[in-house]
């Protein structure tokens, strides 16, 4: 059997997949209480609310706990998206736009992957600040107000699923490309050696040894 890099401890995979899990029933049945005739995920508004309202508070702590994880683990230090990481886009669009052959060089993670990972975490934020405008409009009512009443609060809440929709897709999307070996590493932890999480160039091969 090949050797097996050890790349995803425990625990970030238990989070990666509360907080996708959490993610999916949010945005069923968030579409399904914008429209339930034209997003009929739900067998009734019911459901949909009170598996909102779980899963809501549900993401809100599983994303704190991420955070502090990837504080006590240190593992920020290769998921946390920096401004040198700009220089790093050229290359991965040439690559995914298949205007060059060549992977681009990176480590564990590239620039889209962290600056995607990082801008999930702000947009639960987003979410949350208009998501409880939502939950309470008498109660925050002035709250709601300085966020630009009503109306603004629901369409930012409803645009930010969109953005959820399309970046969750691409992720999955490029995993599911990456092959089997790379979605299953999210699952036992392990990826077999000389395969990995993104395109590496050879010369690179040598940095999985800092995952
Ligand atoms: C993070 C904390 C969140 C809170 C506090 C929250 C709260 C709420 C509340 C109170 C509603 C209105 C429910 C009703 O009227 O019965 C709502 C609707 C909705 N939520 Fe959330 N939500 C959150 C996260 C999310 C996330 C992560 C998504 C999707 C990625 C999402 C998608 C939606 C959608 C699409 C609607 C329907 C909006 C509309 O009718 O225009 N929510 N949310």
């Amino acid at each position: 059997m090949a050797n097996e890099i050890y790349c995803h401890t425990m625990p970030a995979r238990i989070l990666h997949w509360i907080n996708a899990a959490n993610i999916g029933l949010l945005t069923t049945s968030g579409m399904y209480i914008r429209d339930p005739e034209l997003f009929a995920l739900f067998a009734n508004m019911d459901i949909a609310r009170k598996t909102h309202f779980i899963a809501m508070y549900l993401i809100i702590y599983g994303i704190l706990i991420r955070i502090y994880y990837s504080w006590v683990s240190r593992d920020y230090r290769e998921l946390m998206f920096r401004l040198r990481d700009i220089r790093g886009f050229p290359a991965l669009f040439r690559y995914y736009l298949f205007l060059s052959k060549e992977p681009p060089v990176s480590e564990k993670y590239n620039a889209g992957q962290k600056l995607l990972y990082n801008a999930w975490a702000v947009l639960v934020l987003v979410q949350a600040i208009t998501g409880f405008g939502l939950y309470f409009p008498d109660g925050l009512a002035a709250y709601v107000r300085a966020l630009g009443g009503p109306v603004v609060v629901r369409q930012v809440h409803f645009a930010t699923t969109w953005v959820f929709i399309l970046t969750v897709a691409l992720h999955v999307y490029l995993s599911f490309i990456g092959g089997w070996a790379v979605i299953k590493s999210m699952i036992t932890g392990y990826l077999p050696e000389g395969v990995y999480i993104q395109p590496v160039a050879g010369d690179e091969r040598g940095d999985l040894e800092r995952f």
